[in-house]
């Protein structure tokens, strides 16, 4: 008797998007996809950018436990293929970083992501920024599937960042921790490792790892 061929599961998939450059979001992508593998995910991380930085970062890995591809303007269609690839070859967990460019060019990525984490600095500009992405997941349906995380905020406690981040848990899209303007998440970058592989005891480390439970745990309630 021949078995029923089940396809195997797409993996999770978690983007990092925004319109604006420089928020983050290459950054976040690298350190958490090395918490989630750290934490027992197989991890696939897809650079959706032109600008390559989240490949440039894993050139210079020198450990093979992320899997790291580019995923070209005009590959983007292929995407749901392509998830479904990664989940036939055992990945648990697509992070996806995209270009802080135009939101209609990165549709397909949010269109199949289960978590938009959109990183902002606690900047008005930064929040305005980050409407249209939050727009165009309100017009599939998917708002609830949006989370906001405050980075780059100045390590000495600010009203500032606190009041963005009173709003926003108000509003139930904050992701927390915020994350705080720490050296080794530049220091990391440079060597090709995320902040819990470079300093894993610092406060970045703990951070990351902190973000990536909270994700986790959006994800698992669906
Ligand atoms: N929490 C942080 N602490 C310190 N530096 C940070 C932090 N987050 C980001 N940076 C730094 O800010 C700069 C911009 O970050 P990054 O390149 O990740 O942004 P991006 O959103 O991916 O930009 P782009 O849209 O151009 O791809 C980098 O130099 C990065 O190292
Ligand atoms: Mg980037």
């Amino acid at each position: 008797m021949s078995e029923a061929l089940t396809p195997a599961a797409r993996p999770r998939v978690v983007a990092l998007a925004v319109q604006k450059g420089g928020t983050g979001k290459t950054t976040l992508a690298a350190s958490l996809a090395v918490a989630a593998a750290q934490a027992g995910e197989r991890v696939s991380a897809l650079d959706l950018d032109p600008q390559g930085s989240l490949a440039g970062w894993a050139a210079l890995r020198r450990s093979n436990d992320l899997l790291v591809d580019r995923i070209s303007p005009w590959e983007m269609t292929q995407l749901p293929d392509i998830l479904d690839q990664l989940g036939e070859e055992g990945c648990s967990l697509a992070i996806l970083d995209t270009a802080g460019t135009a939101t209609s060019g990165i549709a397909p990525a949010l269109k199949l992501a289960d978590l938009v984490v959109i990183p902002i600095r606690p900047s008005r500009l930064d929040l305005m920024a980050a409407q249209p992405t939050i727009r165009a997941m309100a017009a599939q349906g998917m708002r609830d599937r949006v989370a906001l995380v405050l980075n780059q905020c100045p390590p000495a406690p600010s009203p500032r960042t606190g009041l963005y981040a009173d709003q926003l848990r108000a509003l139930g899209v904050l992701a927390e921790p915020a994350m705080i303007q720490r050296v080794d998440h530049q220091d990391a970058l440079a060597l090709g490792v995320g902040v819990s592989e470079y300093a894993p005891g610092g406060l970045a480390a703990a951070e990351i790892r902190t973000l990536w439970s909270w994700i986790d745990r959006r994800l698992r309630s669906g």
